[in-house]
């Protein structure tokens, strides 16, 4: 495989291996289905896939919440399936990238039952973040999935916990926490993995004597506001460390955090030259349909990620955020944004299934539901699952192909007509679209400079692309230029509202 920060322009695949393909017919996706999904994925054009959590897990959290950072769960299959799973990826010279979730682990992980078996002020609690403040919890901080962020003990100690009561935060102010995930990521860089994916990245490091935010929502905040338990100036110190481990394996290993930071400059700090590779963009995804706010938050990012010798990611959808489909109310206009975010330099992030345009589940019943956020918030935020639903393979099969016996973890809507089988090879398909256009984008190169374009219009060119995206109400002429690729019919000459094309530079 070419290694030469392979990384900086790839296109990467995030995969909810629960919600992928189901090798095993008990209607969760694993390690096996996915293998044999690979050829779909090489043929898609992508160069690297990123796996959510596979590792022992009571899945309180889809995962998230690991209870062995060295095993696979028997739900998702074996470190055999696992090992085989990578051969075959990379036999296709598709990298892998796992994920790493370093901010907590689960409950049912050996630290936190120990801890909870041991007394106050003992080592064994030392890992976690227990206090003893009476009646009252330490102070006000909220869990990001509603509530507060401590819970109980019987002893009458509180733990911390950003999340679930099921994932306890870690205290990384404790050497055997630090020394447990440089050796964890060892663990899997033997295997032979490409890199990490950082869960929280943001979060491990909380604010000397756990200051009250004081206030309530505090979430709503997150991105915009410093908080005493995210972008601590001391979790750099970690990264750095990291970096040296993955440096010291041959072959262009990398990470990427998922960090959220008040400013973009204060984002670019995690992929500083001797820290991680690469950040998530989550402002281009927050970004509004609006030709001036995408193009000042194209225009930041690309400046703050420059200022470190980083390249800017880009993406539109993940396991944590409603389909942009949905987001953006229309099929159209997620193909066109598509068109713009596949244009512009760096990496991309892509979320399966939006190469077939899902949109987001609404109305999934109540009771199959398994969001934390759905239970926690006794109902009144949907949660997460709407996104997830397993994927619609085959349009003639039970499950739409997702799994061998039509099970299914999810109850999937009626998907046949955006079916992998009913969009293959049909020229107008999303899956279509996105195939030529991530092959076409590996010819582009360089960086993006603007054109003088009417309001509400995006017009940019790189070397081999110029790109026009029509986010005005009316139809706008398309510049001169010989038509590559577009994200549904011209009208005369003209490009219609919510559309793109490409036009050869
Ligand atoms: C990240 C994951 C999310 C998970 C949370 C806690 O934000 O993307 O799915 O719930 O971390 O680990």
């Amino acid at each position: 495989m070419p290694s030469s920060n392979w990384w900086r322009t790839a296109a990467i695949y995030e995969i909810y291996v629960r919600s992928f393909a189901d090798g095993n017919g008990d209607g969760e996706g694993d390690l096996i289905g996915l293998r044999e999904r690979l050829p779909y994925l090489k043929d898609l054009g992508v160069d690297a896939i990123w796996l959510t959590p596979f590792y022992r897990s009571p899945m309180v959290d889809g995962g998230y919440d690991v209870a062995d950072y060295r095993d696979v769960d028997p739900m998702f299959g074996t470190l055999a399936d696992f090992d085989a799973m990578l051969a075959a990826a990379h036999a296709l010279d598709i990298r892998v990238i796992v994920d790493i979730v370093p901010n907590h682990t689960s409950a049912q992980h050996a630290w936190f039952t120990e801890a909870l078996a041991s007394p106050p002020g003992s080592l064994a609690r030392d890992r976690y973040i227990f206090r003893n403040s009476g009646d009252e919890p330490p102070n006000d901080w909220e869990s990001i999935f509603g509530g507060r962020a401590w819970t109980r003990t019987p002893d009458g100690e509180w733990y911390l916990h950003l999340f679930d009561p099921g994932q306890p935060d870690l205290n990384w102010d404790n050497a055997d926490v630090r020394a447990e995930f440089e050796s964890v990521l060892r663990f899997w860089l033997d295997r032979g993995v490409d890199g990490f994916r950082v869960d929280v990245a943001h979060g491990m490091v909380k604010e000397a004597g756990l200051p009250s935010v004081g206030h309530p929502q505090q979430i709503g905040l997150l991105g915009r506001e410093p908080l005493p338990y995210f972008d601590q100036d001391g979790v750099h110190e970690i990264y750095r460390a990291w970096r040296k481990i993955l440096d010291s394996y041959p072959g262009d290993r990398m990470a990427v955090a998922e960090a959220w930071a008040s400013t973009p400059l204060r984002l670019a700090r995690y992929v500083a030259p001797d820290e991680l590779h690469q950040a998530f963009n989550f402002d281009f995804l927050a970004a509004p349909w609006s030709a001036r706010e995408l193009r000042a938050t194209i225009d930041a990012c690309i400046e703050a990620a420059d200022s470190v010798g980083a390249p800017t990611t880009w993406v539109l959808s993940n396991h944590d955020k409603p389909r942009h489909v949905t987001r953006f109310g229309s099929p159209g206009t997620a193909r066109a944004a598509a068109l713009l975010m596949l244009a512009l330099p760096g990496a991309v992030y892509l979320y399966q299934g939006e190469e077939l345009g899902l949109p987001e589940v609404l109305d999934l019943p109540a009771e199959a539901r398994q969001d934390p956020v759905w239970h926690r918030s006794g109902g009144t935020d949907p949660g997460r699952d709407g996104c997830r639903v397993p994927l619609p393979w085959d349009a003639s099969l039970p499950a739409y192909g997702f799994s061998t016996t039509g099970r299914s973890w999810l109850p999937q809507p009626d998907w046949a007509g955006l079916a992998a089988s009913a969009q293959q090879g049909v020229p107008s398909s999303f899956l279509e679209l996105y195939r030529t256009a991530l092959r076409l984008r590996r010819t582009f190169t360089g960086p993006l400079t603007w054109h003088d374009s009417p309001a509400g219009v995006l017009d940019f060119t790189r070397d081999g692309v110029r790109c026009v995206v029509n986010l005005s109400g009316a139809a706008v002429p398309v510049p001169a230029g010989s038509v590559v690729l577009a994200s549904g019919d011209l009208l005369d000459g003209t490009l219609p509202p919510d559309a793109a094309v490409w036009l050869r530079a």
